[in-house]
């Protein structure tokens, strides 16, 4: 059970990797666009947290507070994604605002993982 905990931990990090990695390969390359790389990154990482959010595997307690906040930041990264996507496809670009937030909001989601 442990092990298969582990496993979903990285299944999770794996998640977090593509959403981040594949929005910092856009902006180093200073193209401000949303991928689908960004859309399946947030889906590993919203799917797989919420298996680590039942209490199974564990010893001790789960944070629900830190949890209920990365839930909350997660879809405020998906409606970023989403709009900035929308717009994307309807006018061709993304708003900047929208594209840099997509990032931001990833971060501060793994700083509140980490340091919580
Ligand atoms: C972009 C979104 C997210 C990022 C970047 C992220 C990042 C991380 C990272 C880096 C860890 C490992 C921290 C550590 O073990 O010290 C972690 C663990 C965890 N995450 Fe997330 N996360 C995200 C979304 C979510 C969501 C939406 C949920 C649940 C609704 C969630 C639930 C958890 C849980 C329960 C753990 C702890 C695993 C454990 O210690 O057993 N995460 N997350």
């Amino acid at each position: 059970m442990e092990l298969l905990r582990d496993i979903v931990i990285v299944l999770h990090l794996v998640g977090f990797a593509l959403l981040f990695g594949s929005w910092a390969v856009e902006a180093l390359a200073r193209r401000i666009r949303i991928t689908s790389t960004m859309h399946i990154g947030l889906t590993v990482a919203l799917v797989s947290g919420l298996a680590l959010a039942a209490p199974w595997g564990l010893d001790g307690d789960l944070n629900y507070m830190k949890i209920g906040i990365k839930l909350i930041v997660l879809i405020a990264i998906g409606a970023v994604l989403g709009i900035g996507a929308a717009r994307q496809k309807r006018e061709g670009a993304v708003p900047p605002a929208l594209f840099w937030s997509a990032g931001l909001l990833t971060l501060v989601n793994a700083t509140i993982a980490v340091l919580v």
